[in-house]
Order: structure tokens, then sequence, then C-alpha cells
């Protein structure tokens, strides 16, 4: 289904800074009232007439550490253009055996491990005194919708990289890794993967009342196996790489779908409707 409004914000993370196969209609670099976002949004279109916005989150060259990732002007700005609904990527390490480098993930929680240097909420600063629902921190429609979908595509790839679900991810500050006894402490905690980037976007995405979901890619075991290296960012980077065109396979697989599901059930009827008043309220 072709429709002129741009309702899919994807954001690209670590090695996914642009998305192949797609006609540029224009770049746009709206100012919002938290600055400009990380890089210019590309406004493409898939063969189909299907438009979506990318935003690269790390700027276009990765000039901007996850500490600095203005992520409030990147939320806004996705939100200024009308999207609806946004698809996030980010390279994380796994903290469980079974998730191997390679592996695709979609979270269902975060831990947040990040030291309160990032600007957090749109509130900060005004003199709104807001409190967003985030016991559920992602859509459940949005996730349930795209599990199968993903899972298919990466099956229709035949590299064997699986996708897992219902998993939390933690959130650490960064720039450096875990050491060994943080990694093998976030595994005490029941997290499952680890990034630095999922927060505060996706809290911000919840205030901003979008639909927000998370397809994490494996890159690495952090540092919790015992006779194992710790992590260096030479292993993240080596399967950066083919991670991010199984990213780009899946997304031009599933993104015609997604846009027709998210017309025919009326985007604040259908996927919205969780994010939505009742789950936001100002005090
Ligand atoms: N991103 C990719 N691998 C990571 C790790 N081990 N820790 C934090 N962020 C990561």
């Amino acid at each position: 289904m072709s429709e002129e409004r741009v309702l899919i914000g994807i954001i690209g993370g670590s090695g996914l800074y642009a998305l192949d196969n797609l006609t540029v209609l224009r770049t746009v670099n709206p100012l919002t009232p938290w600055g400009h976002p990380s890089a210019p949004i590309t406004i493409a279109s898939l063969p189909s007439g299907t438009q979506i916005a990318f935003l690269a989150r790390h700027g276009h060259g990765h000039t901007i550490p996850p500490s600095s990732v203005p992520s409030r002007a990147n939320i806004a700005a996705l939100k200024s253009l009308g999207v609806a609904a946004i698809i996030s990527f980010s390279a994380v390490g796994s903290l469980r055996e079974e998730i191997s480098p390679g592996s695709f993930a979609i979270p269902s929680q975060i831990i947040d491990r990040t030291k309160g240097v990032r600007k957090g909420s749109f509130f900060e600063d005004t003199s709104v005194v807001a409190h967003a629902m985030f016991g559920d921190p992602f859509s459940s429609k949005l996730t349930g919708w795209l599990a199968p979908k993903v899972e298919k595509a990466l099956e229709e790839e035949g590299k064997g990289k699986k996708l897992f679900t219902d998993k939390t991810v933690v959130c650490m500050e960064g720039p450096a890794f875990s050491t060994r006894a943080e990694s093998v402490m976030y595994r005490q905690w029941g997290g499952d993967l680890i990034n630095m980037s999922v927060l505060p976007e996706a809290k911000l995405a919840r205030e901003a009342e979008l639909s927000y979901a998370l397809i994490c890619m494996a890159t690495d075991y952090d540092s919790w196996r015992p006779q194992s290296d710790a992590v260096t960012a030479h292993d993240v980077f080596q399967v950066l790489h083919d991670n991010s065109a199984t990213a780009k396979l899946v997304l031009s697989k599933i993104l015609d779908d997604l846009q027709a599901d998210l017309i025919a059930d009326g985007v604040k009827e259908s996927l919205l409707q969780e994010v939505g008043g009742m789950k936001f309220s100002i005090m």
C-alpha cells in the first residue's frame, strides 16, 4: 500500500548508517527545541512507495559516542515528521551463551545502568511534572508484530541467525566496556543483552507517545566468560558489518507490511493506544 505519510522511523545504530534499495526523496534536518538530530534524516521510499525516515543515531561517520547522542532532538525530530512507530537498531553484547554473536534479539525489558549524565526527559528543565508509564518499556504490540516477521526474514536469509525474544537489555554508560565483575553481576540481575544506547531513547519515545521497539544485533559475549578474552571494540566491529547487511535485508522484507498494517489498523487506534493518555500522566 502506498501512502504519502512518513509513519515509520528507523534509527540505525553502530554499523547501520544507511539503508539499501531505497529511493532517497529528501534529507531534512529539523531544528527542535533540543537542537538538531544526530544527523540529517533521510526520507526515502521503498519500491512500493512506502516512505520511511532514517536517522543514524551516532551520526553518518559514527562521530557521536553513546553518552552524547542528542536523543531528545532525535525523537522530537522524528515526531515532527509525523512518524508513529520507531524501529531502532543496536549492536549489543550477549550475556547468555545461547545468544551467540550474529544472533538477533527483540527485548521486552531494560535495566538502566546509565549514570545520570544523559538528558532523559522532555520535561527536564520545565515546570511540568510528568510521569510516563515505563513498566513495559517497549511497545508490546510493535514487538509482537515484529517478532514473527523478523524470524521469517532471518530464516529466508539462510545464514542460520536466530531471533531471541522477551529478553532484558542492560543499558550501561560507556564508553569503556564493563568489567568482568559487572558483566557477571548483570547476568545475576537477569540481564541477557548489554548496550549503551537504548536509554534514554526508549523513555523519550514513550513520552512522545511513539510506538517503539528495539532490534538488537549481538556482536560479542561481553566479559562474563571466565575462559574468554574480555570484549574489545575490534570484536564488536568484526561482527557489525555482517549484522548490518542482515538488518537491511530484514527491513526490506518487513517495512511494506508494517506500513500497511499501520494504515489498515488506524495508527492512533492500534499501535499507539498502549502508549497513549492512560499510560501518561501530567501532574
Ligand atoms: N555494544 C556491543 N557490545 C557491547 C558490550 N559488550 N557492552 C556494551 N555495549 C555493547
